[in-house]
């Protein structure tokens, strides 16, 4: 067997010490080493008693040959540049969602990665959870016949983040979510979204995020930073059945529903033709293996390393989900205004 792959993790705020137990517990990779510019936060991740080195310096992990990739989960603002520099020094990456608060800055670390011959992976993490993969075999396998519609709430008491708002916080989950079920990925024509801070808080802490998919089918997006009820649910409608994702529901995170509303067969009666009947049929519960999305995402990156091929949330799927970020913005900076967002390019990343 080939030996693990050492590997870093830069930031051991929040979400860096779930991405340093994911690779120290899997067999692809060692973890050599957790930087934090807060020495303090890197020493609690990695513990007492441990070989694995503590940092507060990138320089001096990107300069470690035994470093092969590191996993950025600092603040959005610094991914672009650490990334960048851990490319240049060679290392594979994988960075946190958002892939950069922009995308002339992500287009570069997808240029760079292609030219340094290295896997630039994002992330996204519901991408790796077994409800996402059953989804998007039932999508594929026209289980549900064709998608008239989906509904996206993503709504919980959330820490206010200094640096971005509700909608670059929480919706990068969902527009990740739809470029992996959707054949074709994410590709909307138009993006409306109105953001409101009804506290005064300085930034959108409520927001909605309207846009259609390459079949034309209507996408809401609902995430809130102000509810003190936690709701994660996600309603795919079809011709044929509707899905109900609750990830909070463990016992029943997805039930199919063989039930719903049909249009009367076409006549030349006008009368016939409106007539509306509801469809009651049965409920499944596909029952879907319990395991930790972090460690499918992280056995992802090695294989895609070893394999010397893209990841299956690669830089141009972060892209994607920027694009449509940076169109909703504009579209809330507008009172809600359709904006086309800009097509990527997944040849090179270019933004067109
Ligand atoms: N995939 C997910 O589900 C998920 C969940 C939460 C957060 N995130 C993402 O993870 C990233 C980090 O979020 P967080 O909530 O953990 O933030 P955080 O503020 O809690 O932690 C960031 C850490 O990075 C450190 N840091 C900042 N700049 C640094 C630098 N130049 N060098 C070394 N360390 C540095 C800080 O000291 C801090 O400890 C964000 O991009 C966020 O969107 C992803």
């Amino acid at each position: 067997m080939a030996r693990p792959l050492g590997v870093a993790v830069i930031g051991a705020g929040y979400w860096g010490p779930n991405l340093a137990r994911n690779f120290r517990a899997h067999p692809a990779w060692d973890l050599v080493a957790v930087c934090d510019r807060d020495r303090a936060r890197a020493e609690k991740v990695v513990g007492a008693r441990s070989t694995v080195e503590v940092c507060t310096d990138v320089e001096a992990v990107l300069a470690r040959p035994d470093v092969d990739a590191v996993a950025i989960a600092t603040p959005a603002a610094t991914h672009a540049s650490i990334a960048l520099a851990a490319l240049e020094a060679g290392k594979h990456v994988v960075v946190e969602k958002p892939l950069a608060p922009d995308s002339t800055d992500a287009s570069k670390m997808v240029r760079a990665a292609r030219d340094a011959g290295r896997v630039l992976m994002i992330d996204h993490t519901y991408c790796y959870t077994p409800a996402v993969q059953y989804i998007r075999d039932a999508i594929a396998k026209g289980a549900l016949g064709r998608i008239l519609y989906l509904e996206f709430t993503r709504i919980n008491l959330g820490l206010i983040q200094p640096d971005v708002d509700v909608l670059w916080d929480l919706a990068p989950h969902d527009l990740s979510i739809l470029d992996a079920i959707l054949p074709g990925g994410l590709a909307p024509t138009r993006v409306s979204a109105v953001g409101s801070d009804p506290l005064g808080a300085g930034k959108a802490c409520v927001a909605h995020l309207n846009l259609d998919t390459r079949d034309g089918a209507t996408v809401h997006i609902a995430v809130n930073w102000l509810s003190p009820t936690k709701i994660r649910q996600t309603v795919i409608g079809g011709t044929h059945r509707t899905l109900v994702w609750d990830d909070l529901d463990p016992a029943r995170r997805i039930s199919v529903h063989d039930r719903g509303v049909q249009i009367g067969p076409s006549g030349p009666d006008l009368r016939e033709r409106s007539a509306v009947s509801y469809r009651l049929g049965d409920i499944t519960v596909p029952a879907l293996e319990e395991r930790e999305a972090l460690s499918a995402m992280v056995g992802e990156f090695a294989a895609a390393i070893r394999e010397d091929r893209p990841p299956a949330t690669d830089g141009i799927a972060g892209l994607r989900v920027l694009s449509v970020l940076e169109a909703a913005s504009a579209s809330a900076a507008d009172h809600g205004r359709p904006v086309r967002p800009r097509h990527v390019n997944a040849e090179n990343g270019d933004m067109e």
